[in-house]
C-alpha cells in the first residue's frame, strides 16, 4: 500500500488516473491512496491567489512559496513528518523504471506540480527532498507527470497487476532488456503470420525465441545503454 499526497491547482486532473483502467483498481483496492491538497485553498487574499509575477522582470507568473507551504504541511499532518517532497520538474534528474521500483518501496510521499513558469526557488530549496523530469520537454503543469510517475510505481505494487509476471516481463525491469514483440489472434493477419515457434507448445523453445527477441529489439532500437 501506498499513499501519494498530491499538491495541485488542479485536483480534478487526477479522474485519468483514478477512474480508469488498472490504477484505478488499485485505488479501489485501497493498494494506491490519493490525497489532494489545493495550494489555494492555503491562501490568505479576497483573491486566493496562488502566483505572482517574478523579481527582476520577464514572462510569466511564478507560484508563491506560503501557500505551497501550507500545502506541504498539511500533507505531512496526513502523511507523517518524515514523508519525502518530490518536486514534478523538468530540470530534475529523468524518471527511469529503476527509480520506479526504488520508489515503490516508499509508503508514503508528497509530490508538487508546478503551474505557470514554476516555483519560488526558496520552497524548492528548503522544503523539497528530490526532484524528478518526466523527460527533456516542457508540459503546462506537474499533473500529467504526477500522475506518469504514480502510475509507473502503482503497477508495481503486489496485487495490482492482475498477473505479477506481467510486470516482471515488462521493459526495463532487467538492465538492459526490452520487452519482446506480442502476438494474439488471428495466426494470420493481412498476410503476416505469428512466428511459427509461438503456436509449437514447446515452452523451452518459445523461451528461448523471446529472450532472444528482446535482446534482438535492445539492441535494434538501442534505448537501453
Ligand atoms: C511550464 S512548466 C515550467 C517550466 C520552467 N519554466 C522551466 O523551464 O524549467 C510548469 C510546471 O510543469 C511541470 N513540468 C513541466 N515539464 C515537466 C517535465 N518534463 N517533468 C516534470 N514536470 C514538468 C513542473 O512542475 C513545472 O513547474
Amino acid at each position: 500500500m501506498i499513499h501519494f499526497a498530491v499538491i495541485t491547482l488542479f485536483p480534478e486532473m487526477f479522474s485519468a488516473f483514478t477512474e480508469s483502467g488498472i490504477t484505478s483498481r488499485a485505488v479501489k483496492r485501497n493498494i494506491t491512496q490519493l490525497s489532494f491538497f489545493n495550494p489555494r485553498d492555503f491562501t490568505q487574499d479576497a483573491h486566493r491567489s496562488v502566483d505572482d509575477r517574478p523579481y527582476g522582470g520577464g514572462p510569466g507568473m511564478l507560484m508563491l512559496a506560503e501557500p505551497l507551504f501550507q500545502a506541504i504541511a498539511a500533507a505531512k499532518q496526513v502523511l507523517g513528518s518524515n514523508a519525502l517532497v518530490y518536486y514534478l520538474s523538468p530540470q530534475g534528474p529523468v524518471f527511469t523504471q529503476a527509480k520506479a521500483i526504488e520508489m515503490s518501496g516508499i509508503s508514503t510521499m508528497i509530490l508538487l506540480c508546478g503551474r505557470y513558469e514554476g516555483v519560488d526557488q526558496r520552497l524548492l530549496d528548503r522544503y523539497v527532498d528530490a526532484e524528478i523530469s518526466v523527460g527533456d520537454y516542457v508540459v503546462s503543469g506537474g499533473e500529467l507527470p504526477a500522475m506518469l510517475v504514480m502510475d509507473a510505481i502503482t503497477r508495481l505494487l503486489p496485487g495490482v497487476l492482475g498477473d505479477p509476471q506481467s510486470a516482471q516481463q515488462d521493459s526495463f525491469m532487467q538492465a538492459g532488456e526490452l520487452d519482446c514483440p506480442h502476438y494474439t489472434r488471428p495466426e494470420i493477419w493481412q498476410d503476416m503470420a505469428v512466428p511459427e515457434v509461438l503456436l509449437s507448445g514447446h515452452h523451452i523453445n518459445i523461451i528461448r525465441w523471446r529472450a532472444e527477441q528482446a535482446a534482438l529489439n535492445a539492441k535494434k532500437r538501442s534505448k537501453v545503454k
